[in-house]
């Protein structure tokens, strides 16, 4: 789908090189298709030397030509980028933001023409191709502009579609989620280490309890709460933890974390 396209990649950051490198690992583009910018110098040399693509500190040059250009740069950072490149834009390129908290409505308003617009929200796991994207279109994307998106992010894990409104919910829920995965697995491997497992050992074993019980959710399409009672032996020991759980609140706490987490991604552009 991207065989001719040309990408060009605002703000190489971990999220865009891990774009980049996807997209190249996976040769839905070739090394010449590619141009990205940074602030840095130093950080384009590196860049440039690991993948053999073009780099620029310079949006305007980098635009040039592109028929796609993936905004991965800090939402604080987002307004002069757009400023910068809004007056050299053709009207047929796509701009795919991944900034959390900016909506398409934000960007089209910093734009002189009215450009096919799409947000997306990825997730630190794409950078191993299990990550999770939320990507919306905005009101000058046609659907050729959404599968182009999705394409993108595909070669990165799984994507979703959805209306805008969601967004938010998408960044606390999906791409803050796997911080608050990595505590749970923290705090299992613990359980493990005090009852007596070398810590490595109580570390893999929770992760892949985790990666197991995510696995069996996406892949039997069960609801969660059939899963639960299926490992839940009566009178056995699944249902005492199940107990402490409760008891500590985990539910309340997670439900209220996503809360609080969608919160701030709506606040982020405005407290920055
Ligand atoms: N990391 C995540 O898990 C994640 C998940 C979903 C969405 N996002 C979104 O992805 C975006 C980037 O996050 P990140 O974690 O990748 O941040 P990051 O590592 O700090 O990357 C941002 C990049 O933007 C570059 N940059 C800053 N100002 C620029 C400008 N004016 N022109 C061109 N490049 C510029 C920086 O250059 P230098 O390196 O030279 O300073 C840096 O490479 C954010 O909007 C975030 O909301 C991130």
């Amino acid at each position: 789908m991207l065989s001719k396209s040309k990408v060009a990649v605002i703000g190489a950051g971990k999220m865009g090189e891990t774009l980049i490198s996807s997209l190249l690992e996976a040769e839905v583009v070739s090394n010449k298709q590619v141009v990205a910018t940074a602030m840095h110098q130093e950080r384009l040399d590196r860049i440039a030397q690991q993948y053999d693509i073009g780099t620029t500190t310079d949006n305007v040059d980098a635009i040039a030509g592109a028929d796609i250009i993936l905004v991965c740069v800090k939402p604080q950072a987002i307004t002069a980028v757009l400023d910068e490149i809004s007056g050299h834009l053709q009207p047929e390129q796509l701009l795919v933001s991944v900034a959390a908290s900016v909506t398409t409505g934000f960007i089209e308003k910093h734009l002189a023409s009215p450009n096919p617009v799409i947000r997306a929200m990825p997730n630190t796991p794409c950078l191993i191709r299990k990550g999770m994207t939320g990507i919306s279109a905005g009101s000058h994307a046609a659907e050729e502009h959404v599968q182009r998106a999705q394409f993108i992010f595909d070669q990165v894990g799984r994507t979703v579609i959805l209306d805008e409104k969601h967004m938010d919910a998408v960044t606390g829920l999906s791409a803050s989620g796997p911080a608050f995965i990595y505590v749970v697995i923290e705090s299992m491997a613990e359980g493990g280490v005090k009852t007596g497992l070398p810590r490595s050992v109580a570390t893999e074993l929770a992760a892949q309890a985790v990666l197991g019980a995510a696995s069996m959710v996406l892949e039997t399409g069960e609801h969660p709460a059939l899963l639960k009672d299926v490992v839940t032996t009566p009178a056995g020991c699944t249902i005492d933890g199940l107990m402490e759980l409760e008891e500590g609140g985990l539910r309340v706490t997670l439900i209220k974390t996503i809360v609080k987490a969608t919160e701030r991604a709506a606040a982020l552009l405005g407290n920055n």
